[in-house]
């Protein structure tokens, strides 16, 4: 089961498929990391684990559908069964996620459907709210909007702060994204009628 990683960041998430890869834990093969970012701490996680990098750098496409054709000769490529979001900050193009409809996963911190978009921990604070989270979905037209395949949840304490649950957040995700991938590798979630299902059900 092959799988491409799209990043912009650290690549946290990243390192937490590559060590589940690694342990035998998760059945894939990870063939190939993308960033669109030069810089992205990821690309170097991806290269220290042996794994293929390419980088599509946004900043020298004139036009968004140029940079997204571009992407997606990278991407195919490498042939995957899946591709996986991991803190890639780029809005895609209809014509980009269409190609990959179903195929295409996403991790947002938030309990989607709240606060789609960015600052989300910000949002989530200045809200009041008692809890937050993080969600996987799969990727469609609308930005954070695809059908949710699972979440984690925390409670938010008195003397959180934005940086604290940014932490707190991406450590439930190491465990999330993970199992979600599994999932997927073994066919137990599957995308159909724009619809998540877990071993049949609708989720
Ligand atoms: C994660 O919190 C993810 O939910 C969001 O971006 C962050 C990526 O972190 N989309 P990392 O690059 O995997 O460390």
């Amino acid at each position: 089961f092959r799988v491409v990683v799209l990043i912009s960041g650290a690549g946290s998430n990243l390192q937490a498929l590559i060590d589940q890869q690694t342990n035998q834990q998760l059945p894939i093969e990870i063939v190939g990391v993308l960033s669109n970012r030069p810089n992205a701490g990821g690309l170097s996680i991806a290269q220290s684990a042996g794994i293929a990098t390419a980088v599509v750098d946004h900043t020298t496409f004139g036009d968004r559908q140029d940079y997204d054709n571009q992407v997606a000769q990278a991407i195919l490529t490498w042939q995957p069964d899946l591709v996986v979001l991991a803190g890639y900050m780029r809005i895609m193009s209809a014509g980009l996620v269409r190609q990959f409809e179903g195929k295409m996963i996403n991790i947002h911190p938030s309990l989607l459907p709240k606060y789609p978009g960015l600052n989300t921990h910000k949002k989530a604070l200045e809200a009041g709210d008692t809890e937050h989270g993080s969600s996987v979905h799969f990727v469609t037209e609308e930005l954070d909007g695809g059908p949710v395949i699972a979440q984690i949840k925390t409670p938010i304490n008195h003397d959180d702060t934005e940086q604290t649950l940014v932490e707190r957040i991406k450590r439930l995700e190491h465990t999330l994204y993970p199992r979600v991938v599994k999932w997927l590798a073994e066919g137990e979630v599957t995308y159909r009628e724009g619809k998540a299902w877990r071993n049949e059900q609708l989720i």
